[in-house]
């Protein structure tokens, strides 16, 4: 069994058609602050199940017994603010893992970002790297943190400054894309590859070694 968290976001979008194109979980459990109207190809091995994402500990029951979560939350400053972005994206994060951790969870699967890094100056990299750090001590059987550069894909939120950077990396070399960049069908992909075969207990996957996965 799989969790999804972030099923609604861009990354998460892509991972659950790859999950059902993928077929390798009996059940796979989409969870959320909201429910969505699911897309009518996904089969019946996905559950929408809603949150309090402030009382998770509340909601142990929705991950009980589920080996794999695959976690694709985030959200920007932009949008929430320094303070909605620290609960976000480290708050939420790593209480899900916690509590999926305390009920069964083995191998949690993570969508970090390049440039994670604790001692950053910057909010975005320090608080993915935070993040990184506290998962690892939490213990997983299997830990995959996957660290992509700028996420190409048609996002239906509209965010300026990203479409921009999305348009100057069109016409790049395919050397410079694979290091800097990649399309959540792709990352979903090595998401999934990495869910099936995980090689090491920690693993730290960067933009470019995506793309030997997939
Ligand atoms: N964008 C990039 O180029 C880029 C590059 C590198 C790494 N990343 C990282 O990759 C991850 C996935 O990015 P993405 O662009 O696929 O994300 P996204 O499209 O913005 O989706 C974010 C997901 O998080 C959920 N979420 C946001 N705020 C929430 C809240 N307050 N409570 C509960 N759920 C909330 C959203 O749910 P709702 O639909 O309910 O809002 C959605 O499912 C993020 O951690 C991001 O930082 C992004």
């Amino acid at each position: 069994m799989a969790f999804v968290i972030g099923y609604t976001g861009e990354t998460g979008k892509s991972l659950i058609q790859e999950l059902n194109r993928r077929k390798l979980f009996k059940k796979i459990v989409l969870i959320g602050r909201r429910e969505v109207q699911l897309d009518k190809d996904l089969g019946p091995e996905f559950e929408q199940r809603v949150v309090d994402f402030e009382r998770l500990t509340e909601h142990k029951d929705t991950f009980q017994g589920i080996d794999t979560g695959f976690c694709c939350l985030g959200t920007t400053k932009g949008k929430a603010g320094k303070a909605g972005f620290i609960k976000v994206d480290h708050d939420y994060v790593v209480n899900s893992a916690e509590v999926a951790k305390s009920v069964g969870c083995k191998h949690f699967l993570l969508v970090s970002s390049y440039g994670a890094k604790k001692d950053s100056f910057f909010l975005y990299p320090k608080t993915k790297g935070e993040v990184e750090d506290e998962l690892k001590a939490i213990n997983f059987d299997n830990l995959s943190i996957f660290r992509p550069g700028l996420l190409l894909c048609d996002r239906e939120e509209s965010r300026p400054g990203e479409s921009c950077f999305r348009c100057c990396w069109k016409p790049m070399p395919q050397c410079i894309v694979k290091a800097s960049a990649i399309s959540t069908d792709n990352l979903a992909k090595a998401m999934v590859y990495k869910a099936t075969y995980p090689s090491e207990k920690v693993e730290i996957i960067e933009n470019k070694q995506l793309y030997d996965l997939i």
